[in-house]
């Protein structure tokens, strides 16, 4: 699930306008030079250098000149301490690599955290033949997303469907897998506050660092008869099992041996029959630039590109021994026993939450989708988060991973509960917008939606939304086909949690949506806007005789739910089998929950509260 740093956890990003040519959130001016054909000063460069630490040293200091070079800092006077000038180091380091040292001779970098960098260089930093005292000038050998849009051409609204159904159905996925995963997560306790006291398996730990015996309490509850039936059997690890500045001989990316041992975790879960998933993001810690790629002679820096992300360095994956890496390390990963691996920060789409991410490190996800289909094994690719989903990048994710987020965390984060309804109605409406652009395809549906952790298994008290909400999650994760991870307390999972995870008819829900993803289809109007009160179906099945249909109140629009509109209290919510998109008439509804049932020849009301819907099971005759 989820997006958490080496170090911090969702911050919110001040969003403000910039001029200039666009680099990411560095902004390159006075483009004089073509890369390549000048050279810079090792003088000017190392002016530079001393000024970044005069710089950082005191964020109150604003200038600092060079003979030739001058710079400026503003810091964010709100924040304390070195969080004042935190980014200069990336910033400065950013302008140099993207400007000076490919042809423009100033650079801004703002405004994200509220703090804005300058540089400038005089024509005199730059010289026609190089010398020993010179470095050669390049075109910029990465690109940075910009961290302040929101990418817009990312998120288009699907076109407004309407018309005959067009049921969805999907295909299987590139690694050969025909459902979603089910199990659970570590990321719901890791993103609480104080989850340590609410949790007690997870006493004593918090954000990044949680243990072995924590994953052991927690899935040794998936591997009860109920869990076990219903198909709940992947392990995930987010965050915080693997080294941070450590890495093997090889340069590989290897696990925190104080908390956890991987090659007696893996077996010990498949023992039974459980699996386990593992969490990565792109690149590996910059400590591994020495080592030698295995099988190769390659060193791991050889391949950079030269951006630290302020996460991990990353790869030039057009340079040889980039593949033999990601090979090495699933080889390696593999051999512990892991059966998902889980992506994280890819883009274009993921939000920063910090980071300096590539523009687009697609690249990424084509290595590890590689090393997985050496490996010959099972092993699932979930990549993350809030992916791009527009012409052009949908269809490829759809040939490369078994799922996708599309939407940001769902966590509650500064609260000690897992869910706020806000952030569901949010989640619900990324899901219409992604299936329908999905629809546009035309084409089976090779990739699985990751709508993130769903939290259905504890009671409101944890999980912070009531029964009929938590009832609603459910509905809406099982339509969607998502993955079925869950971030709950599995110690605490309650009487209602079992029902809605485990019963045969959640299987049978699962199973069937897996195959025939729900469709927004609206009351009256048949479109796939977003409403408060909304309708879906998923089917009908190829033998015309099994369909489910979804009935919603979302409840007011509490700011992202994308429908906007606020009535409250209890609604009638009709749908009719021509507005569905069935042609015959004559179906058997079932409510999936409470099992009793209406047979409908034209018009089907529920009743429904705020934040509550109902699952209906239709069957011909
Ligand atoms: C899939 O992986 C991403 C990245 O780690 C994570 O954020 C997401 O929660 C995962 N999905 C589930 C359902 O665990
Ligand atoms: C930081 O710089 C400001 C402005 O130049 C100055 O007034 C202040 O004394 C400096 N602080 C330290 C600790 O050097
Ligand atoms: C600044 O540029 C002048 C030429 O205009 C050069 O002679 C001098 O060495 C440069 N100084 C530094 C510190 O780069
Ligand atoms: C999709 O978004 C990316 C990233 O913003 C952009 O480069 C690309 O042009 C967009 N494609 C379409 C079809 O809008
Ligand atoms: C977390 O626990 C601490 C100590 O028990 C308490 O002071 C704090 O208010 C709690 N945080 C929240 C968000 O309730
Ligand atoms: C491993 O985790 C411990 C905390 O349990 C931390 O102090 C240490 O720095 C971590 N080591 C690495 C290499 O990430
Ligand atoms: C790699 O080796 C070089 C040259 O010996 C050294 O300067 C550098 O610090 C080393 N880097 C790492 C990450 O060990
Ligand atoms: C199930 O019973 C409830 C209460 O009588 C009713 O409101 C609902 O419409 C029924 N559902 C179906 C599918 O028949
Ligand atoms: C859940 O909360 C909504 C909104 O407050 C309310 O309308 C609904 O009746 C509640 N359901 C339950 C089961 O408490």
């Amino acid at each position: 699930m989820a997006s958490t740093l080496a170090f911090s956890i969702a911050a919110s990003i001040l969003l403000q306008p910039v001029v200039g040519t666009n680099t990411g959130t560095v902004h390159c001016a006075d483009a004089t030079y073509q890369p390549g054909s000048v050279y810079f000063s090792d003088q000017c460069y190392n002016d530079i250098q001393s000024c970044i630490t005069k710089l950082a040293a005191n964020a109150s200091v604003v200038d600092c000149n060079g003979a030739n070079i001058s710079m400026q800092q503003q810091a964010n006077t709100g924040a304390v301490g070195s969080a004042q000038n935190s980014d200069i180091s990336v910033s400065f380091k950013s302008m140099v690599d993207l400007c000076l040292l490919s042809g423009s001779t100033s650079g801004t970098w703002g405004w994200s955290d509220n703090q804005w960098y300058w540089l400038w260089t005089g024509g005199s930093c730059y010289s026609s033949s190089g010398g020993s005292d010179t470095m050669p000038t390049r075109p910029a050998p990465y690109c940075l997303q910009d961290r302040d849009s929101s990418l817009p051409d990312c998120y288009p609204q699907p076109s407004p469907g309407g018309g005959p159904l067009k049921v969805l159905k999907t295909a299987k996925t590139t690694n050969g897998f025909t459902s979603s995963a089910r199990g659970w997560n570590t990321y719901g306790a890791q993103a609480l506050t104080n989850g340590s006291t609410l949790i007690p398996s997870f006493a004593g730990q918090s954000g990044l660092y949680y243990t072995q015996k924590f994953v052991e309490t927690q899935c040794g509850v998936l591997a009860n008869s109920k869990f076990k039936a219903a198909g709940f059997d992947m392990c995930s690890l987010d965050s915080g099992w693997q080294s941070f500045d450590e890495v093997d001989n090889n340069g590989r990316i290897i696990y925190n041996d104080t908390r956890f041992d991987m090659p007696k975790l893996g077996p010990w879960l498949h023992n039974q029959d459980l699996k386990l998933g593992l969490y990565i993001t792109p690149g590996v810690p910059c400590q591994a630039a020495n080592k030698t790629i295995l099988g190769t002679d390659i060193t791991v820096g050889s391949v950079f590109n030269g951006n630290f992300d302020q996460i991990l360095c990353q790869f030039d994956y057009s340079k040889d021994g980039v593949q033999q890496w990601h090979d090495s390390v699933v080889d390696l990963w593999a051999s512990w026993g892991v059966d998902m691996i889980k992506l994280d920060y890819i883009t274009p789409g993921s939000p920063q939450n910090g980071a300096m991410l590539g523009c687009q490190n697609s690249d990424a996800v084509v290595a590890y989708q590689k090393a997985i289909a050496k490996t010959g094994k099972d092993i699932r690719l979930n990549i993350s988060w809030k992916l791009c989903r527009n012409e052009t990048w949908l269809p490829v994710w759809n040939g490369l991973a078994e799922s996708m987020r599309t939407d940001q965390d769902i966590n509650n984060y500064g609260h000690e509960t897992f869910l706020a309804w806000s952030v569901a109605q949010r989640a619900i409406d990324n899901y219409r917008q992604y299936i329908g652009l999905q629809a546009q395809q035309n084409k089976p549906i090779t990739i699985y939606p990751d709508m993130d952790n769903l939290f259905a298994a504890n009671a409101e008290r944890l999980t912070g939304v009531n029964d009929s909400m938590r009832t609603t999650v459910m509905n809406h994760w099982l339509g969607a086909g998502a993955n079925l991870i869950l971030g709950n307390d599995l110690t605490q999972t309650d009487d209602l949690g079992y029902k809605l995870l485990t019963s045969s008819q959640s299987t049978a829900a699962a199973n069937f949506f897996a195959k025939y993803p729900m469709q927004p289809r609206n009351p009256r109007t048949g479109n796939n806007l977003a409403q408060q009160l909304q309708a879906w179906i998923g089917g009908p099945s190829d033998n015309g005789k099994e369909a489910y249909v979804l009935i919603a109140n979302y409840g007011p629009d509490q700011g992202s739910g994308g429908f906007g509109t606020h009535l409250y209290g209890r609604q009638a919510v009709t749908v009719s089998l021509a507005g569905l998109g069935l042609s015959c008439s004559g179906w058997k509804f079932t409510d999936v929950w409470s099992g009793n049932s209406t047979h409908v020849n034209n018009y089907y009301t529920a009743y429904l509260t705020e934040g509550e819907s109902q699952l209906l099971h239709l069957t011909k005759g």
